[in-house]
């Protein structure tokens, strides 16, 4: 049944976009809200959702889920359509909760502001990064003035880790196999810039108003990109990382990080005038020889609930929040105008990248004369197409195996390196450590013929299209992953096993 946080009133709602959708579930049981209908095209994803969401009626036609009886729909349909679909929703006078980001374009963003300003209908993004416990505690101190004011912060989404782009969010393949997915396979990180500036604009309440960025011409190895800006004018995709620096309401400074890199980084450092969080301790007294705390921040009963909905408690806040507009009319945190801030601050920033690091502003949509300006600005950059990584007279008996071939090979490589660049730093490491070389060494070692097999697959696609981007991709990864020397079982096991006995 959930929480009855609404006097009995439940909210009827529908997820358009079954997979990220399917996470939201845990979060609206727990908050008793009903979900009642699902839509996605793919049968696949929906078989999926199906299981963990009998109560609800799927469809894979829009039209017909539009028609079933819910008030709200949560839009989780592709990264680039949510404008269209979040209009198409408010026009069939549902409220709506977009998944991020809200828009791509200027032009799109003001015609959905519009749309939401006309319809009256409830409109929140799921930005859902501000709502874990730690940075809804810097929100509230904030609140309280212990920050005093923001001054500088910076906060990092970098991704390490396979390659996202030739799967599913679950983790399965793409199909067809000889693409990439429909927009992880092009999308620039900066478009993807609200899980780091969100949080900050959601502590401080302060609006992004000036953007500055330098391109990134140096990308992750074994992806697939174009050439770079400098050659063929093509950005890379989630394979690089996309910085920016932005200049708040209240004249602070932000740097903004995104990125697809070969570690994490979820680093969050903010800096008042009173106080400062560098990530692990608070530091407070105003100066330098203030005490540094180390802080572990609490939920109260409802937070408990939030967490145990999954995904940091973020979800559920959002669904919450959106919820309680819906049935209260108090105002939620993400608006269509913050919606609109935190996405513009990602399209100016790659903008700026383009021309050299000029400053663009971040308009306000707020205000009519400032979208009047933005009404036709359709400008996007220009991408790789995720449907053309290999000729259009390609073999797909060949290159059909792309997508579930790079699932086996980005691990495998991971395990080469790190077996291979652990014993060359063995020395160095400390003694705890060690085993965690040893153990890599080891099963190298077990599973030498598998990475061959899966290193043959992938010279078999790239050597039949190897000027192709997908053909490059394959043998940057090759590489990386030492090819020669993996294919020579002889030496290599010799090399493993004389660091096995020394070790
Ligand atoms: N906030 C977060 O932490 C978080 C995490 C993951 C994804 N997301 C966002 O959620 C959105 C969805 O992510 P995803 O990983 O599921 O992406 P995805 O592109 O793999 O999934 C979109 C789904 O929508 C379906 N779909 C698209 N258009 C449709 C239509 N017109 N009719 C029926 N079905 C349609 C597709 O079949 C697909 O299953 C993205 O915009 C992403 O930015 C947010």
């Amino acid at each position: 049944m959930g929480l009855d946080l609404f006097g009995g009133r439940r909210l009827k709602m529908g997820i358009w976009g079954l997979g990220r959708g399917s996470a939201f579930i845990n979060s609206a049981r727990a908050l008793g809200i009903d979900i009642v209908a699902g839509c996605d095209f793919d049968d696949h994803v929906r078989n999926k959702f199906h299981e963990i969401c009998p109560e609800a009626v799927l469809t894979a036609d829009e039209d017909e889920f539009f028609k079933m009886d819910f008030e709200a729909v949560l839009v989780s349909t592709y990264c680039p359509n949510h404008a269209a679909d979040t209009m198409k929703a408010l026009r069939m006078g549902k409220h709506v909760l977009s998944e991020v980001t809200a828009f791509f374009t200027p032009a799109q963003g003001v015609a959905l502001v519009e749309e939401v300003e006309k319809r009256g209908l409830v409109y929140n993004l799921a930005e859902n990064y501000p709502f874990t416990k730690i940075n809804m505690y810097l929100a509230r101190l904030y609140k309280q003035g212990i920050f005093g004011e923001l001054a500088y912060a910076e906060f990092d989404y970098v991704h390490g880790g396979v390659n996202p782009c030739a799967s599913y969010l679950d983790g399965t393949p793409v199909v067809p196999g000889n693409q990439l997915h429909h927009w992880r396979g092009w999308l620039n990180y900066h478009y993807y810039c609200t899980h780091s500036l969100g949080p900050i604009m959601i502590i401080s309440g302060l609006r992004p108003e000036k953007v500055t960025a330098f391109p990134e011409d140096v990308f992750c190895k074994g992806t697939v990109h174009g050439k770079g800006r400098k050659v063929d004018g093509i950005v890379p995709n989630l394979c690089a990382f996309a910085p920016s620096l932005i200049q708040m309401s209240n004249g602070s400074v932000v740097r903004n990080l995104m990125g697809g890199s070969v570690s994490d980084s979820h680093q969050k450092r903010f800096f008042g005038t009173k106080a400062a969080y560098d990530g692990k301790y608070l530091h407070i007294g105003g100066a330098e020889r203030g005490p540094r705390l180390d802080i572990e921040p609490q939920w109260d009963e409802m937070g408990e609930a939030a967490e145990k909905a999954g995904h940091g408690g973020g979800d559920f806040w959002e669904l919450y929040y959106f919820a309680r507009q819906i049935i209260t009319g108090e105002k939620a945190p993400w608006d269509i105008y913050a919606a609109s801030d935190v996405t513009l601050a990602g399209i100016q920033a790659l903008r700026s990248a383009l021309n050299d690091g000029e400053p663009m502003e971040i308009p306000d949509f707020r205000r009519k004369e400032v979208r009047d300006k933005y009404r036709n600005d359709d400008w996007m950059a220009k991408h790789i197409d995720p449907k053309k990584i290999f000729p259009d007279d390609q073999d797909t008996s060949i290159t059909n195996d792309f997508a579930s071939c790079c699932k086996e090979l980005s691990p495998a490589v991971v395990l080469v390196r790190s077996a291979l660049d652990g014993i060359k730093v063995y020395d160095a490491v400390k003694k705890e450590n060690k085993i965690i070389i040893i153990e890599k060494v080891k099963e190298l070692r077990t599973k030498l013929a598998e990475i061959q097999n899966t290193y043959k697959r992938a010279r078999k696609i790239a050597d039949a299209y190897p000027l192709s981007q997908g053909g490059e991709a394959l043998l940057e990864k090759l590489e990386l992953g030492e090819e020669t020397k993996i294919m020579d079982s002889a030496a290599l096991l010799k090399e493993l096993d004389d660091f096995l006995i020394h070790a």
